[in-house]
């Protein structure tokens, strides 16, 4: 996880201000919202500006999520929960700041399956959505999932956001027969998408000497 910068910042319950994660831009994208969009790496420290974010999401998109306001309110809003969640081992979560505050975030995981990356958390708020903040947060997932290798990026979404299943399908990501959690209502599940990584020869190359170069288990 990349190291952050602290200093002082309050915006949108911002207490402390990580570096910018990404400069941007390249040069014909100066001037637009991908430009202007900041993205922000947080580790466990940054706690408490992941978890502004994530209870005004929860409480803003309770559609989208298979998590709960409820399950991270009162008992479950623990200062020791929201570091374990930041801490989560190989996880890489991001925050959009645009115009100075704090307007998405999303998160990579690893995977169950081997060599497969996950996205979860996404969100962007009502007022930045349309303007391509969620791109920037799917191609930072991506990039990190690329760097560490995965073949595959996958997600879930319910069957009924057509926002975010348009987000996803304009990024490549498909169907795939892999069941999703079930839904409240006993009958509907969530759609599980996956997009497969591209990686040129250089990339490869460069993919089989790590592979060789981690140990043996039993090693
Ligand atoms: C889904 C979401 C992340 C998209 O973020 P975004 O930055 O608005 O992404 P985009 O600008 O690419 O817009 C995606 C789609 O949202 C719709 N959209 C566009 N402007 C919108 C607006 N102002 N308000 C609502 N939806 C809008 C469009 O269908 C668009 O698809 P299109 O550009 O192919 O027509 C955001 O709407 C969101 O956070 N929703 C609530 C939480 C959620 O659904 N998370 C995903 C969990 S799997």
């Amino acid at each position: 996880m990349a190291a952050v910068r602290i200093c002082g910042d309050t915006h949108g319950g911002l207490s402390r201000r990580p570096r910018p994660h990404i400069r941007l831009p390249s040069p014909h994208l100066q001037g637009s919202v991908w430009a202007m969009t900041e993205l922000w790496v947080l580790g466990p420290d940054n706690w408490s500006a992941w978890r502004a974010l994530r209870l005004t999401a929860l409480a803003e998109a309770p559609y989208a999520f298979g998590s709960t306001l409820a399950e991270w309110q009162g008992d479950g809003d623990r200062e020791e929960r929201w570091r374990a969640r930041l801490g989560m081992r190989g996880s890489h979560n991001v925050i959009a700041v645009l115009e100075g505050r704090p307007v998405g975030m999303a998160s990579g995981v690893p995977a169950e399956e081997p060599d497969t990356a996950e996205l979860i958390s996404m969100w962007v708020g009502p007022r930045a959505r349309g303007r391509g903040v969620g791109d920037r947060l799917i191609g930072e997932i991506e990039r990190w999932a690329h760097q560490r290798h995965a073949r595959k990026l996958m997600l879930s979404v319910m069957p009924d956001n057509p926002a975010a299943l348009a987000l996803y399908e304009r990024h490549g990501f498909t169907a795939t027969d892999k069941l999703g959690d079930l839904l409240p209502d006993g009958e509907r599940r969530e759609l599980v998408l996956a997009k497969t990584l591209a990686y040129d020869a250089d990339s490869l190359t460069s993919r089989q000497a790590s592979r060789q170069a981690r140990p043996s288990p039993t090693a």
